[in-house]
Protein backbone atom coordinates (compact mmCIF):
# COMPACT_ATOMS: atom_id res chain seq x y z
CA UNK A 1 0.00 0.00 0.00
CA UNK A 2 1.39 3.53 -0.84
CA UNK A 3 2.27 5.59 2.42
CA UNK A 4 -0.15 7.95 1.61
CA UNK A 5 -2.77 5.69 1.55
CA UNK A 6 -1.25 3.63 4.66
CA UNK A 7 -1.74 6.87 6.44
CA UNK A 8 -5.25 7.60 5.19
CA UNK A 9 -6.02 4.47 7.07
CA UNK A 10 -4.58 5.08 10.52
CA UNK A 11 -6.39 8.31 9.89
CA UNK A 12 -9.53 6.52 10.43
CA UNK A 13 -8.32 3.52 12.54
CA UNK A 14 -6.60 5.34 15.03
CA UNK A 15 -8.47 4.35 17.99
CA UNK A 16 -7.66 8.22 19.43
CA UNK A 17 -9.97 9.75 16.42
CA UNK A 18 -12.56 6.32 17.25
CA UNK A 19 -13.30 5.81 20.20
CA UNK A 20 -14.41 2.61 20.97
CA UNK A 21 -16.91 3.57 23.26
CA UNK A 22 -18.41 6.14 21.88
CA UNK A 23 -18.69 4.55 18.10
CA UNK A 24 -18.40 1.76 15.72
CA UNK A 25 -16.95 1.13 12.63
CA UNK A 26 -16.55 -1.37 10.14
CA UNK A 27 -13.34 -1.12 7.83
CA UNK A 28 -13.91 -4.01 5.18
CA UNK A 29 -9.96 -4.87 6.03
CA UNK A 30 -10.79 -8.22 7.52
CA UNK A 31 -12.39 -9.40 3.67
CA UNK A 32 -9.57 -8.34 2.00
CA UNK A 33 -11.64 -5.02 0.44
CA UNK A 34 -10.26 -1.63 0.80
CA UNK A 35 -13.08 -0.14 0.99
CA UNK A 36 -13.63 3.39 2.89
CA UNK A 37 -14.83 2.90 6.39
CA UNK A 38 -18.33 3.17 7.46
CA UNK A 39 -19.33 4.72 11.05
CA UNK A 40 -22.18 4.60 12.95
CA UNK A 41 -22.62 6.70 16.06
CA UNK A 42 -24.17 5.61 19.15
CA UNK A 43 -23.61 9.20 21.12
CA UNK A 44 -25.67 11.86 20.65
CA UNK A 45 -25.57 15.50 20.98
CA UNK A 46 -22.11 16.05 18.40
CA UNK A 47 -24.10 18.30 15.97
CA UNK A 48 -24.28 20.89 18.84
CA UNK A 49 -20.23 20.55 18.65
CA UNK A 50 -20.21 21.83 15.14
CA UNK A 51 -19.73 25.25 13.90
CA UNK A 52 -19.12 26.10 10.15
CA UNK A 53 -19.06 29.39 8.68
CA UNK A 54 -18.35 30.83 5.10
CA UNK A 55 -15.91 34.05 4.36
CA UNK A 56 -15.19 34.47 0.66
CA UNK A 57 -13.48 31.06 -0.12
CA UNK A 58 -12.69 30.02 2.81
CA UNK A 59 -14.49 27.82 4.79
CA UNK A 60 -14.19 27.67 8.79
CA UNK A 61 -15.59 24.55 10.65
CA UNK A 62 -15.21 23.65 14.27
CA UNK A 63 -15.63 19.64 14.04
CA UNK A 64 -15.68 16.46 16.80
CA UNK A 65 -14.19 13.20 15.91
CA UNK A 66 -14.52 11.46 13.75
CA UNK A 67 -13.83 13.24 10.76
CA UNK A 68 -14.42 11.08 8.67
CA UNK A 69 -12.61 13.58 5.58
CA UNK A 70 -10.10 11.61 3.02
CA UNK A 71 -7.15 13.64 2.49
CA UNK A 72 -4.45 13.71 -0.04
CA UNK A 73 -1.49 15.05 -1.05
CA UNK A 74 -1.89 18.39 -3.49
CA UNK A 75 0.85 17.39 -5.11
CA UNK A 76 2.54 14.14 -4.65
CA UNK A 77 5.64 14.13 -2.38
CA UNK A 78 5.46 18.46 -2.31
CA UNK A 79 3.76 20.21 1.11
CA UNK A 80 0.08 20.60 1.18
CA UNK A 81 -3.26 18.52 1.30
CA UNK A 82 -6.49 19.02 0.08
CA UNK A 83 -9.93 16.34 0.71
CA UNK A 84 -10.31 13.56 -1.62
CA UNK A 85 -13.65 12.85 0.02
CA UNK A 86 -15.99 12.68 2.87
CA UNK A 87 -17.30 9.49 4.25
CA UNK A 88 -20.71 8.70 5.57
CA UNK A 89 -20.80 8.91 9.23
CA UNK A 90 -18.26 11.93 9.80
CA UNK A 91 -18.79 15.11 11.18
CA UNK A 92 -17.55 16.47 7.72
CA UNK A 93 -19.73 14.67 5.94
CA UNK A 94 -22.83 15.61 8.48
CA UNK A 95 -21.92 19.15 8.30
CA UNK A 96 -22.62 19.71 4.69
CA UNK A 97 -19.75 22.08 4.35
CA UNK A 98 -16.63 20.05 3.65
CA UNK A 99 -15.79 18.93 -0.14
CA UNK A 100 -13.53 17.23 -2.38
CA UNK A 101 -10.76 19.31 -3.85
CA UNK A 102 -10.97 22.00 -1.06
CA UNK A 103 -7.65 22.75 0.29
CA UNK A 104 -6.66 22.23 3.87
CA UNK A 105 -5.34 25.67 5.42
CA UNK A 106 -5.34 25.65 9.08
CA UNK A 107 -5.90 23.24 11.99
CA UNK A 108 -6.02 24.69 15.66
CA UNK A 109 -4.93 27.96 13.98
CA UNK A 110 -2.04 26.73 12.64
CA UNK A 111 -0.87 27.33 9.07
CA UNK A 112 -0.73 23.78 7.75
CA UNK A 113 -0.47 24.78 3.66
CA UNK A 114 3.60 24.32 3.95
CA UNK A 115 3.09 20.67 6.20
CA UNK A 116 4.20 17.59 4.71
CA UNK A 117 1.08 14.97 4.78
CA UNK A 118 2.54 12.88 7.53
CA UNK A 119 2.56 15.54 9.71
CA UNK A 120 -0.89 16.65 8.88
CA UNK A 121 -1.88 13.39 9.58
CA UNK A 122 -0.17 13.13 12.64
CA UNK A 123 -1.61 16.38 14.06
CA UNK A 124 -4.94 15.54 13.29
CA UNK A 125 -4.77 11.97 14.83
CA UNK A 126 -2.96 13.34 17.85
CA UNK A 127 -6.11 15.79 18.32
CA UNK A 128 -7.92 14.86 21.40
CA UNK A 129 -11.33 13.31 21.09
CA UNK A 130 -14.40 15.07 21.88
CA UNK A 131 -13.06 18.55 21.54
CA UNK A 132 -14.00 20.21 18.59
CA UNK A 133 -11.18 20.73 16.21
CA UNK A 134 -10.73 23.95 14.11
CA UNK A 135 -10.48 23.26 10.48
CA UNK A 136 -10.30 26.05 7.89
CA UNK A 137 -10.30 24.84 4.15
CA UNK A 138 -10.12 27.03 0.68
CA UNK A 139 -13.19 25.95 -1.97
CA UNK A 140 -11.37 26.83 -5.10
CA UNK A 141 -14.94 25.99 -6.79
CA UNK A 142 -16.08 29.00 -4.69
CA UNK A 143 -13.50 31.19 -5.36
CA UNK A 144 -14.03 30.65 -9.08
CA UNK A 145 -17.67 31.50 -8.77
CA UNK A 146 -16.54 34.87 -6.72
CA UNK A 147 -13.89 35.78 -9.66
CA UNK A 148 -16.67 36.81 -11.76
CA UNK A 149 -17.54 39.74 -9.07
CA UNK A 150 -13.71 41.26 -8.50
CA UNK A 151 -13.54 44.36 -9.75
CA UNK A 152 -11.11 45.46 -12.37
CA UNK A 153 -7.23 46.35 -11.42
CA UNK A 154 -7.82 49.50 -11.23
CA UNK A 155 -6.37 52.51 -13.69
CA UNK A 156 -2.61 53.82 -13.01
CA UNK A 157 -2.37 57.18 -12.03
CA UNK A 158 1.11 57.09 -14.31
CA UNK A 159 1.44 57.26 -17.91
CA UNK A 160 0.44 53.74 -20.05
CA UNK A 161 3.63 52.26 -21.78
CA UNK A 162 6.77 53.48 -20.30
CA UNK A 163 9.33 51.34 -19.90
CA UNK A 164 10.85 50.46 -16.08
CA UNK A 165 12.48 47.70 -14.37
CA UNK A 166 11.12 45.11 -11.55
CA UNK A 167 14.10 43.78 -9.37
CA UNK A 168 12.68 40.41 -7.94
CA UNK A 169 15.21 38.32 -6.29
CA UNK A 170 18.33 39.34 -7.78
CA UNK A 171 17.34 39.45 -10.98
CA UNK A 172 15.68 42.42 -12.92
CA UNK A 173 12.86 42.19 -15.46
CA UNK A 174 11.83 44.67 -18.46
CA UNK A 175 8.53 45.87 -17.47
CA UNK A 176 6.10 48.94 -18.61
CA UNK A 177 3.97 51.01 -16.42
CA UNK A 178 0.67 50.12 -16.64
CA UNK A 179 1.22 46.28 -16.97
CA UNK A 180 -0.76 43.99 -14.56
CA UNK A 181 1.90 42.75 -12.17
CA UNK A 182 1.41 39.15 -11.61
CA UNK A 183 1.42 38.48 -15.58
CA UNK A 184 4.62 40.33 -15.65
CA UNK A 185 6.15 38.22 -13.25
CA UNK A 186 4.78 34.91 -14.41
CA UNK A 187 6.30 35.84 -18.32
CA UNK A 188 9.68 36.78 -16.84
CA UNK A 189 9.34 32.93 -15.07
CA UNK A 190 9.09 34.64 -11.61
CA UNK A 191 7.67 32.00 -9.45
CA UNK A 192 4.66 33.98 -7.80
CA UNK A 193 2.71 31.06 -6.27
CA UNK A 194 3.87 28.33 -3.57
CA UNK A 195 3.27 24.43 -4.13
CA UNK A 196 -0.07 24.61 -3.02
CA UNK A 197 -1.43 28.20 -4.80
CA UNK A 198 0.18 26.35 -7.90
CA UNK A 199 -2.71 24.25 -7.92
CA UNK A 200 -5.49 26.32 -6.48
CA UNK A 201 -4.95 30.07 -7.61
CA UNK A 202 -7.94 31.54 -9.09
CA UNK A 203 -6.20 32.15 -11.97
CA UNK A 204 -5.83 36.36 -11.68
CA UNK A 205 -9.28 36.56 -10.47
CA UNK A 206 -8.58 38.93 -7.49
CA UNK A 207 -9.95 36.22 -4.87
CA UNK A 208 -7.72 33.04 -3.45
CA UNK A 209 -5.37 35.46 -2.31
CA UNK A 210 -2.23 33.07 -3.22
CA UNK A 211 -0.89 35.62 -5.70
CA UNK A 212 0.49 37.86 -2.67
CA UNK A 213 4.11 39.94 -3.38
CA UNK A 214 5.48 42.03 -1.16
CA UNK A 215 5.93 45.70 -3.31
CA UNK A 216 9.54 47.79 -1.68
CA UNK A 217 11.36 50.53 -2.89
CA UNK A 218 8.24 51.95 -5.41
CA UNK A 219 7.70 55.24 -5.27
CA UNK A 220 4.56 56.93 -6.58
CA UNK A 221 2.81 53.57 -6.46
CA UNK A 222 -0.52 53.87 -5.50
CA UNK A 223 -1.71 52.21 -2.43
CA UNK A 224 -3.85 49.05 -2.17
CA UNK A 225 -7.46 49.02 -3.46
CA UNK A 226 -10.01 47.95 -0.67
CA UNK A 227 -10.54 44.41 -2.34
CA UNK A 228 -6.91 44.17 -1.64
CA UNK A 229 -6.89 45.35 1.53
CA UNK A 230 -10.17 43.47 2.79
CA UNK A 231 -7.93 40.16 1.13
CA UNK A 232 -4.76 40.93 2.91
CA UNK A 233 -6.53 41.53 6.36
CA UNK A 234 -3.31 41.40 8.86
CA UNK A 235 -0.82 41.76 6.54
CA UNK A 236 1.89 45.04 6.03
CA UNK A 237 0.64 47.67 3.60
CA UNK A 238 3.68 47.02 1.31
CA UNK A 239 1.66 43.57 0.25
CA UNK A 240 0.01 43.40 -2.53
CA UNK A 241 -1.87 41.11 -4.81
CA UNK A 242 -0.10 40.83 -7.94
CA UNK A 243 -3.46 40.20 -9.75
CA UNK A 244 -4.77 43.15 -9.05
CA UNK A 245 -1.78 45.79 -8.96
CA UNK A 246 -0.74 47.72 -11.85
CA UNK A 247 3.44 48.42 -12.61
CA UNK A 248 3.55 52.26 -11.92
CA UNK A 249 7.45 52.20 -12.29
CA UNK A 250 10.56 50.81 -10.83
CA UNK A 251 10.43 48.59 -7.85
CA UNK A 252 11.58 45.62 -5.74
CA UNK A 253 9.21 43.05 -5.23
CA UNK A 254 9.11 40.01 -2.69
CA UNK A 255 7.41 36.88 -3.89
CA UNK A 256 5.83 34.49 -0.87
CA UNK A 257 6.61 36.89 1.67
CA UNK A 258 5.37 35.94 5.35
CA UNK A 259 2.41 37.23 6.73
CA UNK A 260 3.93 39.79 9.34
S1 LIG B 1 -4.39 34.90 -8.37
FE1 LIG B 1 -5.97 34.67 -6.92
S2 LIG B 1 -5.97 36.57 -5.86
FE2 LIG B 1 -4.45 36.81 -7.36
Amino acid sequence: MAPALQQLFLFFLSGALLPHDAWSFSTGISSGRANPPAFSARSHGRAAMMMMAKEGDLVRVSLPKPLGIQLEEVVPGSPGVRVAGVVEGGTAKESGEIGADMILLEIGGKDVTSAMFDLVMDTLVAAPAGVPIDLVFRDPSAAAAAAAEAPEAPAPAVAMGVPCELTVGGVTLKAKTGDNLRKTLLAGKVEVYDMVGKMTNCNGGGQCGTCVVQVVEAEGWDPRSEWEAGKLKGRPESQRLSCQTVIQGDATIVTKPPKK
